[in-house]
């Protein structure tokens, strides 16, 4: 939600903030702004509607010469996108210019008690508020930026990661965060300073980073070294680590769009999400996750799993439940991180809290995580973002390595999440004792197989394309899936709905008699996800209910059925595999479908409207 970057240093600022701003889109895209410092140290800002091109378009025909100024991209939540609401937002005095990624609860508040002062406000947003804030606390106590930024921000009840910087301290960045990210960039001799919400607009210029802890203010000033103060607590120490980036993921790499991308990424991805921990030697395979080693004791005697996520990552949290159950046989719970974070559940010491995030940022993931660890759970996140605020929250974990995803509809972290997952139950149940010698060497032998098999289920793109045109015209879809493929219906469904803008609806398939029925006529599609296993007869009665109300069936099945190819409009064919393993080949002609309709709808398929990559706020 919004994305911040920044630059101080000897570069021309604007490339380097436009630049960023582009990697960061996926955070929002409803309007972007940016502010600089001019030579003659006169505070300049634009701002434009829309997507970051525009601001850029705008800035092309200025003739901006900075080296120190600030940018942002939105995603709104107080106020409508528009040009007024959009970021930097000025002080009243016009010399403090502010971008904010987050939500200051108590702005109302904050907004009338300055109202009373004297200060007026021309946008609807709570950033407004701040930086009055601000720049009223500096006018009563004369203190510098930083020092007016740290008091102000006492004063703030909610979530914020800031960028600030004033014409009258022309040597001062001044950043700030609590429950949204940011990271600080080190150039050679403290020469220059990058800030951005992620690594990724600052790792093409340095591998120094600093990640901002909740409630630390940073002054960046060129030629000295970050100087970090906690609100409370005053001075602190920091860790300024190596990060080393793979730019090349953050291209689109010859695809139209990065939602195609990651899915093609996906064969070579889970292989790097594997590396080093689905072990192979005399063709016998084991599990090796640093984690389950070093926290065998907590891990392997829970009483209880409880598995929290938001969104795709949910839905691999509910394959996660069958993969514990049914390998360690520990009960496990799984519950959507925002229900979980105010609920009055069970939690205590002796149980497992699994995390999963793909951003590693989600608010009320990282929300439910807190709530968890104040229980006295043991926290274990599957993060993909590396060093991000769920990572270092949790007590071990496994990262799923698949690289940046920047889609906003999530593909690979999706596949990524139920390897790491399978991974887990694995090694956590020959732990145990309990997943039998044979079925323990079947399913690694097997998973190892998977990367393969996805992309023969990409060879067929083209038949999914062709088949993608005819439902551009469905306004509502219904995915039904049983056993280990419901929640591949869930997120199917979920998938459609992010990037098409039709209706759709996940159900168990046998569930579906109980209501979602009454919808399904000649013009509704339903796609069933058949694949030969256990319940597969019993899905083919589901089936036949469809078909006696006229719906018409779009199946994901197993190679060579013949059963269910007389029964659907169309099939599409995946490899043999087992069940437990399914999900990670039938979701993927559904992450093409939903992304084949969007085309042919001509839509927006990597920012989606109303949507954002990384949800910061609750
Ligand atoms: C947003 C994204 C989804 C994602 C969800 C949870 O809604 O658009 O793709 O599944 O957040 O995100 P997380 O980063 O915690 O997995």
């Amino acid at each position: 939600m919004c994305g911040i970057v920044a630059y101080m240093g000897y570069r021309q600022v604007v490339p380097i903030l436009m630049e960023g701003l582009h990697k960061l889109e996926y955070r929002g895209y409803d309007s972007a702004g940016c502010a600089f410092l001019s030579e003659d140290r006169q505070l300049k800002v634009f701002k434009a509607r829309g997507k970051v091109a525009n601001l850029e378009r705008l800035l092309a025909e200025q003739n901006v010469c900075s080296t120190l100024g600030m940018a942002h991209t939105r995603w709104a939540t107080h106020g409508g996108p528009s040009e007024l609401n959009a970021h930097p937002h000025l002080s009243q005095s016009g010399h403090i210019a502010l971008v904010h990624n987050g939500i200051i609860e108590n702005y109302a508040t904050l907004r009338s008690q300055l109202e009373k002062r004297g200060y007026t406000f021309r946008s609807e947003t709570d950033t407004e508020v701040l930086v009055q804030l601000i720049e009223y606390v500096m006018s009563v106590r004369k203190d510098d930026l930083a020092t007016s930024v740290r008091m102000a921000l006492k004063l703030c009840i909610g979530a914020y990661a800031i960028a600030a910087i004033d014409d009258r301290h022309p040597q001062q960045l001044v950043a700030a965060r609590k429950a949204s990210p940011l990271a600080i960039g080190i150039g050679e001799n403290n020469e220059e300073f990058f800030l951005a919400s992620d690594a990724s607009p600052i790792a093409g210029y340095t591998k120094k980073i600093v990640y901002l802890e909740d409630e630390e203010v940073a002054v960046l000033e060129r030629g000295k070294k970050v100087r970090i103060e906690n609100l409370h607590t005053g001075v602190v120490d920091y860790e300024v680590k190596e990060v080393d980036l793979d730019l090349s993921m953050l291209d689109k790499g010859g695809f139209p769009h990065f939602m195609l991308k990651e899915i093609f990424d996906q064969p070579a991805v889970l292989r790097d999400c594997m590396r080093g921990r689905l072990l192979e030697k005399d063709g016998r395979h084991r599990v090796v996750l640093s984690a389950v080693e070093q926290y065998r004791e907590q891990l392997a005697n829970a009483k209880r799993f409880t598995i929290v996520s938001c969104g795709t990552s949910w839905h691999a949290g509910l394959i996660g439940k069958q993969l514990i159950e049914h390998f360690c046989r520990i009960h496990t719970e799984v519950a959507y991180a925002s229900e979980f974070r105010y609920s009055d559940t069970v939690i205590e010491p002796g149980e497992v809290v699994v995390a999963i995030s793909q951003s590693g940022e989600t608010a009320d993931t990282l929300a439910a995580v807190e709530m968890a660890k104040a229980k006295g759970a043991f926290i274990f996140g599957i993060v993909n973002s590396v060093g991000s605020s769920i990572a270092r929250q949790t007590d071990t974990g496994t990262y799923i390595h698949i690289g940046p995803e920047i889609g906003v509809a999530s593909t690979k972290a999706f596949t990524g999440q139920i390897t790491v997952l399978t991974l887990l139950a694995l090694a956590l149940g020959k732990t145990r004792g309990t997943v039998d010698e044979e079925e323990y060497e079947e399913v690694l032998a097997e998973l190892d197989r998977i990367p393969d098999k996805i992309k023969k289920v990409l060879q067929q793109n083209d038949k999914i394309k062709a088949l993608a045109q005819i439902f551009t015209y469905a306004r509502n879809f219904l995915y039904l899936g049983r056993g280990w493929n419901y929640p591949v219906a869930l997120e199917g469904a979920l998938k459609l709905k992010e990037i098409s803008y039709i209706h759709a609806e996940g159900y168990p398939a046998a569930e579906m008699k109980h209501g979602p029925i009454a919808l399904v006529d000649q013009e509704m599609p339903v796609v069933f996800i058949a694949t030969h296993h256990q319940l597969y007869q019993k899905i083919i009665s589901n089936m036949q209910e469809v078909i006696s109300r006229k719906g018409r069936i779009f199946a994901v099945v197993t190679e060579g059925d013949e059963q269910v190819k007389n029964l659907a409009v169309e099939v599409i064919e995946v490899p043999a595999t087992l069940a437990c393993l399914a999900p990670l080949l039938t979701v993927v002609p559904l992450q093409l479908l939903s992304y084949h309709v969007a085309v042919a709808k001509r839509l927006n398929v990597d920012q989606p409207r109303n949507l954002a990559k990384s949800v910061t706020v609750e």
